[in-house]
C-alpha cells in the first residue's frame, strides 16, 4: 500500500508569506510524488479552540482552502477537505478519549505555558480561563491522523510532542483492544525556511511582522518597503545573514538569481533599491496565483463544491475505519 500522508491546518485567518514558504508550497511539492496517498485538511474544529469569532472561523475556510488552491494544489489528485465535514473524526475524538491517559495531557507544552502564564500572573487557580479544547488539543489531533491511518505528518517541529501524543494513544488502542492502528510518525522537513518577517523576527501572526501573499500590488510594494534594515549607505557593501530583504529574496529566486542577488548587495546596492528589486520578483511569482486566488474568493460555492467532493473522497477511508474501530470497542448493531 501506498504511504498515507495527512496533514492539517488551522484555520484562524489568512495565509502569509511564511505560511507559503514554510508550509503550503513544500506540502504541494510532495504532494506531487505519486508514490504517496496525500490528504490535506481545514481544522475548523482546532481553530474553535483559539478563535472565538464565528464570522472569522467562516470566512478562514474561504481564504485558506482558495490560498491551497491557488498555490496550485490539485484537488483532485489529493484529498483535499474540511474537517467538520468528517463526522468520523468527532466520533473517533471520542473514543481516543477514552484511550488517552490525563497525565499525558498534562504534560502537552501548550497547556502548560497556560498553567505557567497563570503562576507568572500570581493567579492561585493554575487552570484559570482554561478550556477543555485547548487541554483536549492533542486528542483531536490524534483523531485527524488516526480516522485515516495516516503514516506520516508532515508538521512544524512545535508539533512533535502531539504527533508522540498520537502515537501513545493509538498504542494504548491497540493493546486495549486489537492491532488496528499504524504509529503515525513525524516528518520534519529540515530543508524548509523559516521565514524572517519584517522586523527580522520569525515571520508570524503573533509578531504582527508578516508579509501577506494575496495582498494587491500596491499594498505588496508598500509592505516590501516596511522591512527593516540596518543603517549602511548606498554603495557600502551589505552582508547577506540576518537580512531578512535578502532571506525571502532567496526563498522565491532561482539559484542564479540569488547569487546576483547577493553580488548587488556585497556591491553595495542601496537598501531602497534592494526592496524594489524584491518587491518585482514576489510579484512576478504571485500574480498569477493572486489571480486564482481573487478569482475562487468571488465564487466561494466552487471551493465548497471541491471541499464537499473532497469530503466524499475522505469518508470513503474514514467511515469503513470507523465501523471497524467502534466494532472493536463493542459499538455495533445488534443481532
Ligand atoms: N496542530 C496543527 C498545527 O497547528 C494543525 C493540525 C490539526 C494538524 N490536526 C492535525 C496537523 C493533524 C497535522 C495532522 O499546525
Amino acid at each position: 500500500m501506498k504511504q498515507r500522508i495527512l496533514t492539517g491546518v488551522t484555520t484562524t485567518g489568512t495565509p502569509h508569506l511564511g505560511n507559503y514558504v514554510g508550509a503550503i508550497r513544500p506540502a504541494i511539492l510532495a504532494s506531487q510524488n505519486s508514490e504517496v496517498d496525500s490528504f490535506f485538511f481545514l481544522a475548523n474544529y482546532h481553530g474553535l479552540i483559539k478563535c472565538k469569532d464565528p464570522e472569522l472561523i467562516h470566512q478562514s475556510i474561504l481564504s485558506v482552502a482558495a490560498t491551497w488552491l491557488a498555490a496550485g494544489l490539485d484537488y483532485e489528485k489529493v484529498t483535499f477537505y474540511r474537517q467538520s465535514d468528517i463526522i468520523e473524526v468527532p466520533e473517533l475524538n471520542w473514543i481516543l478519549t477514552t484511550c488517552c491517559a490525563k497525565g499525558l495531557m498534562n504534560r502537552a507544552h501548550a497547556y502548560k505555558a497556560a498553567v505557567q502564564e497563570n503562576l507568572d500572573k500570581g493567579i492561585n487557580d493554575v487552570d484559570h480561563g482554561i478550556e477543555m479544547g485547548l487541554y483536549c488539543y492533542p486528542v483531536l489531533m490524534a483523531a485527524d491522523i488516526l480516522a485515516f491511518n495516516a503514516n506520516l505528518v508532515p508538521v512544524g517541529k512545535d508539533q512533535i510532542q502531539h504527533l508522540e501524543m498520537a502515537r501513545d494513544i493509538a498504542a494504548r488502542f491497540n493493546h486495549r483492544y486489537q492491532p488496528i492502528f499504524n504509529l503515525p510518525e513525524v516528518l520534519i522537513d529540515e530543508d524548509t525556511p523559516l521565514l524572517s518577517g519584517l522586523d527580522g523576527r520569525k515571520m508570524s501572526k503573533s509578531y504582527g511582522n508578516t508579509i501577506p501573499l494575496f495582498e494587491n500590488e500596491k499594498k505588496l510594494r508598500k509592505i516590501i518597503m516596511k522591512i527593516v534594515t540596518n543603517s549602511l549607505e548606498p554603495g557600502e557593501p551589505k552582508a547577506t545573514d540576518d537580512s531578512s530583504l535578502y532571506e525571502i529574496y532567496a526563498a522565491f529566486a532561482t539559484e542564479d538569481e540569488r547569487k546576483a542577488f547577493e553580488n548587488a548587495l556585497k556591491d553595495g546596492i542601496a537598501w531602497g533599491e534592494a526592496k524594489q528589486v524584491l518587491f518585482q520578483k514576489l510579484n512576478d511569482v504571485l500574480a498569477p496565483m493572486r489571480e486564482k486566488y481573487e478569482y475562487l474568493i468571488a465564487y466561494p460555492n466552487e471551493i465548497e463544491e471541491i471541499l464537499q467532493y473532497g469530503a466524499q473522497k475522505a469518508r470513503k477511508v474514514t467511515a469503513p475505519l470507523l465501523q471497524e474501530i467502534k466494532s472493536a470497542v463493542g459499538i455495533r448493531i445488534l443481532k
